[in-house]
Protein backbone atom coordinates (compact mmCIF):
# COMPACT_ATOMS: atom_id res chain seq x y z
CA UNK A 1 0.00 0.00 0.00
CA UNK A 2 1.69 3.45 -0.87
CA UNK A 3 -0.77 6.38 -0.10
CA UNK A 4 -0.88 9.59 0.62
CA UNK A 5 -2.94 11.48 3.39
CA UNK A 6 -3.48 15.01 1.53
CA UNK A 7 -5.60 17.76 4.07
CA UNK A 8 -5.28 21.37 6.10
CA UNK A 9 -3.47 21.46 9.67
CA UNK A 10 -5.53 19.58 12.19
CA UNK A 11 -7.44 18.09 9.98
CA UNK A 12 -6.24 14.32 11.17
CA UNK A 13 -3.97 13.19 8.96
CA UNK A 14 -1.37 11.76 11.56
CA UNK A 15 -3.55 10.34 13.55
CA UNK A 16 -5.14 8.48 10.55
CA UNK A 17 -1.25 7.56 9.05
CA UNK A 18 -0.82 5.86 12.65
CA UNK A 19 -4.02 4.26 12.59
CA UNK A 20 -3.89 3.25 8.62
CA UNK A 21 0.05 1.99 8.83
CA UNK A 22 -0.74 -0.14 11.78
CA UNK A 23 -3.37 -1.59 9.59
CA UNK A 24 -1.83 -2.08 6.41
CA UNK A 25 1.88 -3.12 8.02
CA UNK A 26 3.69 -0.22 6.43
CA UNK A 27 5.65 2.20 7.78
CA UNK A 28 3.94 6.23 8.50
CA UNK A 29 6.20 8.90 6.97
CA UNK A 30 5.83 12.49 8.30
CA UNK A 31 7.81 15.32 7.20
CA UNK A 32 6.72 17.05 10.44
CA UNK A 33 7.60 14.80 12.47
CA UNK A 34 11.08 13.92 11.38
CA UNK A 35 11.47 18.01 11.50
CA UNK A 36 10.22 17.88 15.11
CA UNK A 37 13.03 15.15 15.56
CA UNK A 38 16.20 16.76 13.61
CA UNK A 39 15.04 20.57 16.08
CA UNK A 40 14.92 17.71 19.04
CA UNK A 41 18.36 16.49 18.46
CA UNK A 42 19.82 20.13 17.60
CA UNK A 43 21.36 19.33 13.98
CA UNK A 44 21.83 21.63 11.11
CA UNK A 45 18.88 21.02 9.41
CA UNK A 46 16.51 21.06 12.86
CA UNK A 47 18.74 24.71 13.28
CA UNK A 48 17.19 25.71 9.86
CA UNK A 49 13.80 24.27 9.74
CA UNK A 50 12.89 25.61 13.42
CA UNK A 51 13.10 28.96 11.79
CA UNK A 52 10.36 28.48 9.60
CA UNK A 53 7.95 26.01 11.48
CA UNK A 54 7.46 28.51 14.65
CA UNK A 55 6.45 30.89 12.10
CA UNK A 56 3.58 28.68 10.68
CA UNK A 57 5.65 28.78 7.39
CA UNK A 58 6.70 25.71 4.79
CA UNK A 59 10.54 24.84 5.16
CA UNK A 60 12.36 25.41 1.41
CA UNK A 61 11.61 22.87 -0.82
CA UNK A 62 15.46 21.70 -1.08
CA UNK A 63 15.98 20.67 2.34
CA UNK A 64 12.56 18.73 2.36
CA UNK A 65 13.56 17.28 -0.67
CA UNK A 66 16.99 15.40 0.35
CA UNK A 67 15.44 14.56 3.97
CA UNK A 68 12.15 13.25 2.52
CA UNK A 69 14.07 11.32 -0.07
CA UNK A 70 16.61 9.80 2.42
CA UNK A 71 13.69 8.35 4.45
CA UNK A 72 11.91 6.81 1.31
CA UNK A 73 14.99 5.09 0.50
CA UNK A 74 15.18 3.13 3.84
CA UNK A 75 14.07 -0.35 3.91
CA UNK A 76 11.30 -0.47 5.76
CA UNK A 77 9.14 0.88 2.84
CA UNK A 78 9.34 -1.85 0.44
CA UNK A 79 5.94 -2.74 1.13
CA UNK A 80 4.77 0.27 1.12
CA UNK A 81 4.16 3.36 3.03
CA UNK A 82 1.63 5.72 4.25
CA UNK A 83 2.83 9.41 3.78
CA UNK A 84 1.64 12.48 5.54
CA UNK A 85 2.65 16.48 5.25
CA UNK A 86 4.60 15.69 2.02
CA UNK A 87 4.47 16.58 -0.55
CA UNK A 88 3.35 20.52 0.56
CA UNK A 89 4.64 22.38 -3.18
CA UNK A 90 3.36 21.99 -6.37
CA UNK A 91 7.51 21.65 -6.78
CA UNK A 92 7.60 18.84 -3.88
CA UNK A 93 5.16 17.54 -5.65
CA UNK A 94 6.50 17.20 -9.00
CA UNK A 95 9.87 16.03 -7.73
CA UNK A 96 7.68 13.30 -5.79
CA UNK A 97 6.64 11.98 -8.90
CA UNK A 98 9.85 11.87 -10.47
CA UNK A 99 11.45 9.58 -7.38
CA UNK A 100 8.41 6.97 -7.70
CA UNK A 101 9.39 7.15 -11.63
CA UNK A 102 12.86 6.62 -11.13
CA UNK A 103 12.21 3.44 -8.63
CA UNK A 104 9.59 2.00 -10.52
CA UNK A 105 6.91 2.84 -8.22
CA UNK A 106 2.96 4.10 -8.22
CA UNK A 107 0.54 5.45 -5.56
CA UNK A 108 -2.58 3.55 -4.78
CA UNK A 109 -4.21 6.58 -3.85
CA UNK A 110 -4.26 10.13 -2.39
CA UNK A 111 -6.61 10.55 0.25
CA UNK A 112 -8.18 13.97 0.41
CA UNK A 113 -9.46 14.85 4.48
CA UNK A 114 -11.22 18.56 4.66
CA UNK A 115 -13.11 20.02 7.63
CA UNK A 116 -14.25 23.17 8.74
CA UNK A 117 -11.83 25.91 9.18
CA UNK A 118 -12.97 26.55 13.15
CA UNK A 119 -12.93 22.85 13.66
CA UNK A 120 -9.51 22.84 12.49
CA UNK A 121 -8.12 25.55 14.25
CA UNK A 122 -9.86 24.03 17.39
CA UNK A 123 -8.13 20.89 17.20
CA UNK A 124 -4.66 22.40 16.58
CA UNK A 125 -4.91 24.68 19.69
CA UNK A 126 -6.26 21.63 21.51
CA UNK A 127 -3.39 19.58 20.95
CA UNK A 128 -1.11 18.64 23.96
CA UNK A 129 1.93 16.28 23.64
CA UNK A 130 3.68 14.39 26.61
CA UNK A 131 7.54 15.71 26.75
CA UNK A 132 8.62 12.59 28.50
CA UNK A 133 7.17 9.92 26.28
CA UNK A 134 5.62 12.04 23.39
CA UNK A 135 1.92 10.31 24.20
CA UNK A 136 -1.06 12.76 21.96
CA UNK A 137 -3.77 14.61 24.23
CA UNK A 138 -6.04 17.27 23.15
CA UNK A 139 -7.67 19.40 25.47
CA UNK A 140 -11.02 19.32 24.24
CA UNK A 141 -11.33 15.74 22.54
CA UNK A 142 -8.78 13.47 24.54
CA UNK A 143 -8.06 15.80 27.87
CA UNK A 144 -5.59 13.82 30.38
CA UNK A 145 -7.01 12.90 33.60
CA UNK A 146 -4.97 15.30 35.53
CA UNK A 147 -4.55 18.90 33.68
CA UNK A 148 -1.21 19.50 32.26
CA UNK A 149 -0.18 15.66 33.53
CA UNK A 150 0.79 12.72 30.68
CA UNK A 151 -1.73 9.81 32.04
CA UNK A 152 1.42 7.00 31.08
CA UNK A 153 4.41 8.20 32.02
CA UNK A 154 3.39 11.36 34.72
CA UNK A 155 5.48 13.57 32.66
CA UNK A 156 4.36 17.64 31.90
CA UNK A 157 2.00 17.91 28.95
CA UNK A 158 3.54 20.61 26.13
CA UNK A 159 1.88 22.86 23.19
CA UNK A 160 3.45 22.79 19.92
CA UNK A 161 5.10 25.91 19.26
CA UNK A 162 3.43 26.36 15.68
CA UNK A 163 -0.10 25.54 17.67
CA UNK A 164 -0.80 28.95 18.89
CA UNK A 165 -3.87 30.24 17.82
CA UNK A 166 -2.12 32.87 15.51
CA UNK A 167 0.52 30.37 14.41
CA UNK A 168 -2.02 28.29 13.63
CA UNK A 169 -4.45 30.69 11.54
CA UNK A 170 -1.12 31.20 9.67
CA UNK A 171 -0.26 28.07 9.03
CA UNK A 172 -4.42 27.58 7.35
CA UNK A 173 -3.42 30.27 4.93
CA UNK A 174 -0.25 28.50 4.28
CA UNK A 175 -2.02 25.21 3.09
CA UNK A 176 -4.50 27.27 0.96
CA UNK A 177 -2.36 29.18 -0.66
CA UNK A 178 0.71 26.35 -1.50
CA UNK A 179 -0.51 22.75 -0.74
CA UNK A 180 -4.46 23.05 -1.93
CA UNK A 181 -3.37 23.16 -5.58
CA UNK A 182 -2.03 19.80 -4.96
CA UNK A 183 -5.55 18.45 -5.09
CA UNK A 184 -5.89 19.12 -8.68
CA UNK A 185 -2.32 18.07 -9.24
CA UNK A 186 -3.61 14.83 -7.85
CA UNK A 187 -6.98 14.37 -9.40
CA UNK A 188 -5.49 15.40 -12.62
CA UNK A 189 -3.61 11.84 -12.15
CA UNK A 190 -7.00 10.08 -10.88
CA UNK A 191 -5.53 9.35 -7.27
CA UNK A 192 -8.14 11.44 -5.34
CA UNK A 193 -10.24 9.75 -2.91
CA UNK A 194 -12.66 12.41 -1.08
CA UNK A 195 -13.09 12.18 3.00
CA UNK A 196 -15.02 14.02 5.48
CA UNK A 197 -12.53 14.78 7.99
CA UNK A 198 -14.99 15.83 10.94
CA UNK A 199 -16.48 12.63 11.76
CA UNK A 200 -14.54 11.33 15.27
CA UNK A 201 -11.52 9.26 14.41
CA UNK A 202 -13.32 5.89 14.27
CA UNK A 203 -15.84 7.10 11.70
CA UNK A 204 -12.99 8.78 9.90
CA UNK A 205 -10.65 5.43 9.64
CA UNK A 206 -14.01 3.64 8.18
CA UNK A 207 -14.55 6.45 5.33
CA UNK A 208 -10.39 5.86 4.06
CA UNK A 209 -10.82 2.35 4.24
CA UNK A 210 -14.04 2.30 2.28
CA UNK A 211 -13.04 4.42 -0.04
CA UNK A 212 -9.75 2.43 -0.51
CA UNK A 213 -11.84 -0.49 -0.99
CA UNK A 214 -13.97 0.82 -3.71
P1 LIG B 1 3.15 18.92 10.19
O1 LIG B 1 3.62 18.28 11.42
O2 LIG B 1 3.01 18.13 8.95
O3 LIG B 1 1.82 19.65 10.58
P2 LIG B 1 0.44 19.86 9.82
O4 LIG B 1 0.23 19.43 8.44
O5 LIG B 1 0.23 21.28 10.05
O6 LIG B 1 -0.41 18.83 10.52
P3 LIG B 1 -0.80 18.69 12.02
O7 LIG B 1 0.14 17.75 12.69
O8 LIG B 1 -0.97 20.02 12.71
O9 LIG B 1 -2.25 18.12 11.83
P4 LIG B 1 -2.77 16.72 11.31
O10 LIG B 1 -3.62 16.91 10.13
O11 LIG B 1 -1.64 15.72 11.23
O12 LIG B 1 -3.72 16.37 12.50
P5 LIG B 1 -3.45 15.48 13.80
O13 LIG B 1 -3.75 14.06 13.50
O14 LIG B 1 -2.12 15.81 14.37
O15 LIG B 1 4.07 20.17 9.80
C1 LIG B 1 4.50 21.09 10.78
C2 LIG B 1 5.41 22.11 10.10
O16 LIG B 1 6.58 21.44 9.58
C3 LIG B 1 4.83 22.85 8.90
O17 LIG B 1 4.06 23.98 9.29
C4 LIG B 1 6.10 23.24 8.14
O18 LIG B 1 6.73 24.33 8.74
C5 LIG B 1 6.97 22.01 8.34
N1 LIG B 1 6.82 21.01 7.28
C6 LIG B 1 6.39 19.72 7.42
N2 LIG B 1 6.37 19.10 6.24
C7 LIG B 1 6.80 19.99 5.32
C8 LIG B 1 6.97 19.94 3.92
N3 LIG B 1 6.70 18.82 3.22
N4 LIG B 1 7.39 21.05 3.28
C9 LIG B 1 7.68 22.18 3.95
N5 LIG B 1 7.53 22.30 5.29
C10 LIG B 1 7.09 21.21 5.98
O19 LIG B 1 -4.63 16.02 14.75
C11 LIG B 1 -4.61 17.33 15.28
C12 LIG B 1 -5.36 17.32 16.64
O20 LIG B 1 -6.73 16.96 16.40
C13 LIG B 1 -4.82 16.25 17.60
O21 LIG B 1 -4.92 16.75 18.91
C14 LIG B 1 -5.76 15.05 17.40
O22 LIG B 1 -5.86 14.25 18.55
C15 LIG B 1 -7.08 15.74 17.07
N6 LIG B 1 -7.90 14.96 16.16
C16 LIG B 1 -7.51 14.28 15.05
N7 LIG B 1 -8.58 13.72 14.42
C17 LIG B 1 -9.67 14.09 15.15
C18 LIG B 1 -11.08 13.83 15.02
N8 LIG B 1 -11.56 13.10 14.00
N9 LIG B 1 -11.91 14.35 15.94
C19 LIG B 1 -11.42 15.11 16.97
N10 LIG B 1 -10.10 15.38 17.15
C20 LIG B 1 -9.24 14.88 16.26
Amino acid sequence: MRLMLLGPPGVGKGTQAKLLAKAYGVPHISTGDILRQEVRDGTELGRQAKEYMVRGALVPDDLILAMFESRLDREDTRPGFIVDGFPRTIPQAEAFDRMLARRGLKLDAVVTIEAPLEELVRRSAGRRVCRQCGAPYNVYYQPPKVEGVCDVCGGPLHQRDDDREETVRRRQEVYRAETAPLIAHYEAQGFVRRVDGSQSVEAVLASVQKVLAR
